[in-house]
């Protein structure tokens, strides 16, 4: 098997593909940050196949863990916890804390069984620092060329965002990351209200607001109202637009041209999330030289959503 000769394999997971290294080869370990471009201060994430090993793996594990992890594994979870010394601090960045995620894609859960037991995959979004996670394994051949030997092929992935992480460190159980599993069913099953970290306070290296960006500027636009004055604007001045609506009602003033693209996209958080990644390559792929999305409706339903967008948005309002 490549990974145990220390090779990084691309593979499917239900929320985007990983680039996996067994976190007991230093090299292969290595291998991740250099292939990604990414800082080796960034933790990564350990992915490992069965609930009896979490023990293994962390300590000092509270309550409220357990019964996440017993409800939503395996699934698009992420547990920050106390790392064990069977994972080294170059997995970690150098803390001591670890995020430990059971995948349900069973690609991914097949690797790590045949991986062996007391062994796991450190696994970040197989895409370059700093861009949006890859949904399809194309998204990972394009961006990684002959750069990885393996790339194994799940076909387009079933939630399309990255996993929630929660932090369950301090006594609070805290968000660091929306995703595929929703702050409110997190609350729902530890009958207990649950804070989400600010954007702009966020303690998760990784979460530079910078992150998830794509190559074309990109502007969210409060109402539908503003998204079409904006599109009109732009197009006055020449500039190759494209639009994200989920306001139907749009769909009569608007024509698209050469100039000028609109995309639908559905109405409902899980599957706007699911398709989000792949429309934003889509348009960069297209050439557009602005991407205008209409806001995501300010819901804890759509706080994944409207995490990823705005730091998508960032590359353009830094400017
Ligand atoms: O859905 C996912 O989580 C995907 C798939 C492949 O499993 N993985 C993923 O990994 O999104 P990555 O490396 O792209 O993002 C990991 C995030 C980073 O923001 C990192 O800072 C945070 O997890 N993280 C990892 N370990 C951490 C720790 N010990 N404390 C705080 N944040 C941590
Ligand atoms: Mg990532």
């Amino acid at each position: 098997m490549s990974l145990r000769s220390g090779n990084v394999v691309a593979f499917p997971t239900e929320t985007v593909y990983g680039l996996g290294a067994d976190i007991s080869q230093p090299q292969a370990i290595q291998k991740i940050f250099e292939i990604k471009g990414r800082p080796s201060s960034h933790p990564l994430i350990v992915h490992f196949a069965n609930l009896s090993e979490l023990e293994f793996w962390a300590e000092n594990i509270p309550a409220t863990a357990w019964i996440l992890a017993q409800h939503f594994w395996p699934g698009p979870l992420t547990l920050i916890l106390t790392k064990s010394n069977h994972i080294p601090l170059s997995v970690t960045g150098g803390q001591e804390t670890v995020g430990l995620r059971i995948p349900r894609h069973p690609i991914a859960l097949k690797l790590l069984e045949q991986l062996g037991s007391c062994k796991a995959l450190a696994a970040p979004s197989a895409n370059r620092f700093g861009f949006v996670s890859p949904t399809i394994a194309d998204h990972v051949k394009n961006a990684f060329n002959d750069k990885i030997e393996v790339i194994l092929d799940g076909g387009p992935c079933e939630v399309g965002l990255e996993s929630t992480i929660v932090s369950c460190i301090d006594k609070d159980v805290t968000i660091l990351r929306p995703g595929g599993i929703s702050v409110l069913s997190i609350e729902n099953l530890l009958q207990q209200k649950v804070s989400v970290k600010s954007q702009n306070k966020i303690r998760t290296p990784g979460s530079l607001s910078s992150h998830y960006a794509t190559a074309t500027p990109l502007e969210i636009c409060q109402s539908s109202e503003s998204l079409f004055s904006r599109s009109f604007d732009l197009l006055q001045q020449g500039i190759r637009t494209a639009v994200i609506i989920r306001s139907t009602h749009l769909i009569p003033m608007l024509n698209s041209d050469d100039k000028f693209h609109y995309i639908l996209m559905p109405n409902d958080p899980v599957a706007f999330g699911k398709d989000l990644y792949a429309t934003l390559r889509k348009l960069d792929d297209a050439n557009f030289e602005r991407i205008l999305v209409e806001a995501p409706p300010d819901d804890l339903e759509w706080l994944a959503v409207a995490d990823r967008l705005s730091r998508a948005s960032y590359s353009f309002t830094s400017k």
